[in-house]
């Protein structure tokens, strides 16, 4: 039996992920771990050095040379360390958001950051986002679900969050950035982006985000009372 209990929840950029993830795992107190975060920040890390992300032995060749860490903070906000400087605000940038997709379409780019994250679920109840939790990173996720909602849904979304952040951006552009990352994190040979057979989709186009965290609420409740055990 696991120790641990892990939730994985998949879905494009802008579903509702991280938020929704960051309020489940408060509500149930489990540790969010947003593993975007990561691939962000080998993503900022190759874009500062002018390395070729889309050359995978260059990225690779790098890895080694740089220190990607993740901690809490004493709110339990997760952030990201390069070389020990914190850059958790930096790795949101629209630009660094294109390098993090980049550099997360190679196979053995993936391989090396796999264990960082599996590590975490052997260790703690985890909610944990991405792309591939369900399918690679936890395919024993106790619950699994597949978040998604429509292009345009998502870049209004997106939009608002980075407003949110003093981040003004044109909508034209975030609903481009978003179709060029879903083409490329669904298209690649290395874990694209789908739902895992067992994931429960969950379409956010036209519910806002209370209802959202309402049915994903009342999807944890049902996996983790004692009476769903086995059930699928
Ligand atoms: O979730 P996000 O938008 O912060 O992720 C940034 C990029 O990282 C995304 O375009 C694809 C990649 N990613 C991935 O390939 N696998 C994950 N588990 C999480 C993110």
């Amino acid at each position: 039996m696991k120790d641990y209990f892990s939730i994985a929840i998949d879905g494009p950029s802008g579903a509702g992920k991280s938020s929704l993830a960051r309020k489940l795992a408060e509500a149930f107190r489990f540790i969010y771990v947003d593993t975007g975060a990561i691939y962000r920040t080998l993503g900022l890390a190759a874009y500062r050095r002018g390395i070729d992300r889309k050359d995978e032995k260059a990225v690779m060749e790098l890895l080694p040379k740089i220190k990607i860490e993740m901690g809490y903070n004493e709110d339990g906000e997760q952030r990201m360390y390069l070389d020990g400087e914190d850059v958790s605000e930096e790795i949101r940038l629209p630009e660094i958001s294109i390098c993090a997709s980049d550099v997360s379409s190679h196979q053995a780019v993936r391989t090396y950051l796999l264990e960082m994250q599996r590590e975490l679920a052997r260790k703690n109840n985890v909610i944990m986002d991405g792309r591939d939790i369900g399918t690679v990173v936890l395919p024993d996720a106790e619950l699994k679900i597949f978040l998604t909602a429509s292009s345009e849904a998502r870049a209004k979304r997106r939009m608002l969050e980075q407003k949110s952040k003093g981040i003004e951006e044109n909508f034209e552009d975030v609903l481009r950035e978003i179709e060029y990352r879903d083409k490329q994190d669904s298209s690649r040979a290395a874990a694209p982006l789908k739902a895992a057979e067992d994931a429960l989709v969950v379409d956010t186009s036209d519910i806002d985000f209370e209802e959202s965290f309402r049915r994903l609420a009342e999807l944890v409740v049902t996996r983790l009372s004692p009476e769903s055990e086995g059930q699928p």
